[in-house]
């Protein structure tokens, strides 16, 4: 089995030595940037916006993956693209048109996320999947770091996996919140390819040798 994608999610970075802590992951066998944008709206927490964004972009070797958790995300696709966003993610609960926002995604020359709440459930998805490249499924209720991780997210794993097989789709599952080597390796042989992992990187020891456990699961 190939092994995982890891994106070490800067919200749990030391924000005084960002470009220390981005050189840390452009360093380490992480495969993508994980950035979390949160409105204050969508969510109940404000993260960081644009002039942020860019300088994590200008300073991290990696494919940004740019999950946003704002309301109307339609009004902002090219500003992240601009910004340096290879992937965007938008939260499904937060598209009234779904399928035109994908469509404006790749248009603006990025990959396409859904991201699902964990209330939120897969079957949502069964018209769009052959349209995004990417599934991410939230393990914990977004807007902060260091939550524990919702156990029916393997379950979720389980379904995204089955509904892309069935469908033909490539899109990547990649889940988010709450993952360290426990739940990672779980969720692995539920199908997810791609993990996202915040305070268990950061707020390790060694977060390089952390990144590196993830990889070898
Ligand atoms: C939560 C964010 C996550 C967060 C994960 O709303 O989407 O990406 O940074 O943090 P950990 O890994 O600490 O749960
Ligand atoms: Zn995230």
């Amino acid at each position: 089995m190939a092994s995982p994608i890891i994106s070490p999610s800067l919200l749990a970075a030391d924000f005084g030595n960002l470009q220390r802590d981005c050189q840390m992951v452009n360093k380490s066998e992480a495969d993508w940037f994980h950035i979390d944008v949160m409105d204050g709206v969508f969510v109940p927490n404000i993260s960081y916006g644009m002039p942020i964004v860019k300088t994590m972009a200008d300073n991290c070797d990696k494919v940004m993956d740019v999950h946003l958790m704002i309301v109307q995300p339609e009004r902002y696709i090219q500003a992240f693209k601009d910004c340096g966003a290879d992937i965007l993610t938008v939260h499904y609960e937060a598209c009234t048109h779904l399928h035109r926002t994908i469509q404006e995604i790749h248009n603006a020359g990025m990959k396409a996320g859904v991201a699902l709440n964990p209330h939120t459930p897969v079957h949502v998805l069964q018209d769009i999947i052959q349209d995004v490249d990417l599934v991410l499924l939230m393990s914990v209720n977004p807007g902060f770091g260091g939550q524990t991780f919702i156990e029916n997210t393997i379950n979720k794993t389980a379904q995204a996996r089955t509904l892309i097989d069935q469908s033909g789709s490539n899109a990547i599952i990649e889940i988010d919140g709450g993952v360290n080597l426990e739940t990672g390796s779980m969720l692995i042989a539920a199908g997810a390819d791609a993990l996202v992992a915040g305070s268990f990187v950061f707020k390790s020891d060694d977060p390089e040798a952390t990144i590196s456990a993830l990889k070898a699961l």
